[in-house]
């Protein structure tokens, strides 16, 4: 993959400088952001060196210290958003009772409702190009908390990770089986590829969960992202494969939504009582995280879904 397109001044300085090398970045005056989208591309393309990298940006960028620090900064301004946006404090008693009920009573647009009984198929293809930048790295950033964890939370995120890679099978790999799926209805399947034609709303969801999932002290906001995650993917999932049907699309893509309502309704078990649980056995005072990474995922879901519909023509 190439550097994506710039959206605005600061990110096209950050570009040309990470392009340019270690001595371009020292020397680099940047501009302020233009807007949230100029931002937001510049801290998804910095990510991404520790993901799969660009083809004009050399490798070992990645840990040079004045990329870390033009990170940085972007990264405190999007922690203090996200956490500014979440207003109440977790819920008492049981933590799993409390969590399923916190998913459950989200109020949000459900895209997967629009698709099951309206959406048109250029609407179904236009979110698929949406959806492909995290599922085809689908539970990457998850994985960099492994190291991070104790016995019982680590031994129960690595079996769900296990399913998400596959269980040893490249073929069942869930971002593959997205891939296939996006090659079957026509889309390109290459990682990033829709990259330039994602708003702003796609960008912040990414960059959240990567924020989450590389620092060790957001381990239980990292967590508490892939809970609500998996709790809020069993219904949806089966959604989508009825719309992706009604509508004659390609079975491959129809199965990777299949695939996801059984594993789906298992992992949010596994992710809510026996990942995010026990972490809070362990370590409770991670509790405002936990919740902090749930309502993270659920509000920008909400997030993407008003800008998706609103611009489907759909009020939200
Ligand atoms: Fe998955
Ligand atoms: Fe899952």
């Amino acid at each position: 993959m190439m550097l994506p397109k710039p959206r605005g001044a600061f990110s096209a300085d950050v570009f040309e400088a990470l392009r340019s090398g270690p001595s371009g970045l020292a020397e680099a005056q940047l501009p302020e952001a233009e807007s949230p989208e100029d931002e937001a591309i510049a801290l998804w393309s910095l990510y991404e060196l520790h993901f799969r990298g660009f083809e004009d940006v050399e490798e070992d960028l990645e840990w040079y210290p004045a990329v870390l620090h033009l990170r940085g900064g972007l990264e405190t301004e999007l922690e203090a958003r996200l956490r500014a946006r979440r207003t109440e404090d977790a819920p008492d008693g049981d933590f799993a009772e409390a969590f399923f009920a916190f998913v459950e009573d989200f109020d949000g647009p459900s895209l997967a409702r629009f698709v099951q009984t309206e959406a048109d198929e250029e609407q179904v293809l236009d979110l698929l190009r949406m959806r492909s930048i995290y599922h085809l790295k689908e539970a990457d950033p998850s994985s960099w908390v492994v190291p991070r964890l104790d016995t019982a939370p680590k031994a129960a995120l690595v079996e769900l990770l296990f399913d998400e890679y596959g269980a040893g099978n490249p073929n069942r790999l869930h971002h593959h089986l997205f891939a296939r799926g996006l090659e079957a209805v026509g889309l390109r399947s290459e990682y990033g590829a829709y990259i330039d034609d994602v708003p702003v709303e796609i960008l912040e969801q990414n960059n959240a969960m990567s924020l989450f999932g590389l620092h060790r002290r957001l381990r239980g906001a990292a967590l508490g992202h892939l809970a609500a995650f998996e709790a809020s993917s069993s219904m949806p999932s089966r959604r989508m494969a009825a719309g992706l049907e009604r509508l004659g699309l390609d079975s491959t893509m129809i199965e990777y939504y299949t695939e996801h309502v059984t594993a789906d309704a298992a992992h949010e078990q596994v992710a809510v009582r026996a990942i995010c649980g026990t972490l809070l056995d362990q370590e409770p005072g991670l509790l405002e995280d936990v919740f902090l990474g749930a309502f993270t995922c659920l509000d920008l879901e909400a997030r993407a879904a008003r800008h998706l519909l609103e611009r489907w023509g759909r009020a939200a």
